[in-house]
């Protein structure tokens, strides 16, 4: 049997490949500055790197990227990207068809410098696997290694929206795959244990036709987990 999500993924960036635009996203932008302060040439990791616009960005700015994809056609789409660029970028720039998961439990402990991801953790609809998915990015991240992300707000006009599968998770019915929304609360919950949190922003983007509000977080390592993990 297939994987509705990845099929539904591949099929949207078969029509088109800059579905969620051409350019860097405004969290890459924005976080350039940062990343460049404390981890200048670093190795950076995205979750559900689409077909690269970010991962190219940070590439062309010196990181050591690697990223993740669900889908085939967006990882085949980035790596060729990351090809295109050639001597721009550093040789190892590579994205794998791997579910993140999947990729974050087994990488080395400690050796990251950068966990990066633009509305990814948002499709995580169970919610043992996203308690996993951020304890191991701690895990792979060196201590005061850096955690950025954004994820769908509770305010976003899509909340509430189709069918409720559970509290903050509903499937919009558009044959889309079903969508998280993150509150405040919620988001301290997930980081706060392993994460120092220096940022979170509620705020609008995307154009007129797609508006959505979305939560932006800039988060730190801690050297030790904090004693308040359940
Ligand atoms: C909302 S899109 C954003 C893509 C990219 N971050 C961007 O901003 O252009 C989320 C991406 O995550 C990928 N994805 C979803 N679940 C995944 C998983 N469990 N592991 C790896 N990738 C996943 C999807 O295929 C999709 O490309």
């Amino acid at each position: 049997m297939g994987n509705p999500t990845k099929e539904f993924w591949d099929r949207t960036y078969r029509e088109d490949p800059d579905f969620f635009g051409a350019g860097a996203s405004s969290l890459a932008r924005s976080s350039l500055g940062r990343l460049t302060r404390e981890a200048n040439g670093g190795s950076l990791l995205e979750l559900g790197c689409g077909t690269g616009r970010d991962l190219c960005y940070f590439a062309q700015h010196g990181f050591e990227v690697a990223g993740c994809e669900l889908s085939p056609v967006a990882a085949r789409e980035a790596n060729l990207r990351l090809s295109a660029l050639r001597e721009e970028v550093p040789p190892r720039s590579r994205v794998t068809v791997q579910d993140a998961l999947e990729l974050l439990e087994v990488l080395p402990a400690g050796r990251t410098d950068v966990v990066y991801s633009n509305l990814f953790f948002n499709l995580e609809i169970d919610a043992d696997r996203l308690r996993r998915m951020f304890r191991n990015v701690a895990r792979v991240l060196r201590p005061g290694g850096l955690h950025l992300f954004t994820v769908r707000s509770t305010s976003d006009p899509w909340y509430g929206k189709g069918t409720r599968l559970g509290s903050d998770r509903f499937d919009p019915g558009t044959g889309g795959p079903p969508l998280r929304f993150f509150d405040e609360p919620s988001l301290r919950q997930l980081t706060e244990p392993e994460f120092e949190v220096d940022s979170l922003r509620e705020h609008s983007e995307g154009g007129p036709e797609f508006p959505v509000v979305i939560w932006s977080a800039v988060t730190q390592r801690r050297a030790a987990p904090s004693s308040s993990r359940p």
